[in-house]
């Protein structure tokens, strides 16, 4: 590592975030140097210098490591919880000496793949929107969906003024006023496919997250991680 970088990069090699959400952070007063909150984004740091995210130490390792988990709903998707509440990274702490960080966001209530990570240039890759990464979800609705419906969910629909991609949907099962439906999306706007269906009139009452990329869930655990292999974080990279 170099002797001395700006604060943004560092917190990108230790995979707090992606180079540029570290500078939000930064500008949002959540990074602590030597004590101090830091909001200037020229702040170089080096070897000696204790940084902190959220209170918590940030520290640099050359052993990055890329993890797949299966969150279960009731846990936060932060690496912190100024309310105590249990986060991913309270899910596999105790199995690793280095810290780590999730990559991008599922709701409270949501669950399913999550990747967690020390590498924020990974993060750069899979979250950023430009990269266009497929996410794949599987909704069980109130209802049954109308063609007119499901034609507007694929061309997109209006969220809070921002309109949606298009979208790749399938039915997989209507039965007794209930539908499981999957839906890919590439954008990653707070809780989009919630308000994706319900800007069509039908309310999500439970939604997974079943791929990332070519990344699938598969038969992992809730609760439970595996590591990436290298094939899949070489796809995730782009390369
Ligand atoms: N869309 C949602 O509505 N919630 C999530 O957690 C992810 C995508």
């Amino acid at each position: 590592m170099e002797d001395k970088m700006r604060l943004q990069k560092y917190l990108a090699l230790c995979g707090v975030a992606s180079r540029r959400s570290a500078e939000k952070l930064i500008t949002d007063g959540r990074v602590g140097v030597n004590g101090t909150i830091i909001r200037e984004l020229g702040t170089k740091v080096g070897p000696c210098d204790k940084v902190t995210f959220d209170g918590k130490p940030v520290s640099y390792t050359e052993n990055k490591i890329y993890i797949a988990l299966n969150k279960p709903t009731g846990v936060l998707s932060s690496a912190s919880d100024d309310r105590g509440r249990k986060t991913v990274v309270d899910l596999v702490k105790d199995d690793f000496d280095e810290r780590l960080y999730p990559v991008g966001r599922l709701d409270y209530d949501t669950e399913g793949l999550i990747f967690l990570t020390n590498d924020g240039d990974f993060t750069y890759a899979v979250t950023h929107p430009k990269h266009n990464i497929d996410k794949t979800y599987e909704a069980v609705i109130r209802g049954i969906l109308t063609e007119e419906q499901i034609v507007a969910l694929c061309r997109g629909v209006d969220i809070d003024g921002f309109i949606t991609s298009p979208a790749k949907l399938d039915v997989i099962e209507e039965r007794e006023g209930r539908s499981v439906i999957q839906i890919v999306i590439h954008e990653g706007k707070n809780r989009q496919v919630r308000r994706m269906f319900e800007a069509v009139g039908h309310k999500v009452v439970k939604l997974k997250r079943v791929s990332i990329g070519r990344v699938k869930l598969g038969n992992l655990k809730v609760g439970r991680w595996r590591e990436l292999t290298e094939r899949e974080i070489k796809g995730l990279r782009g390369n």
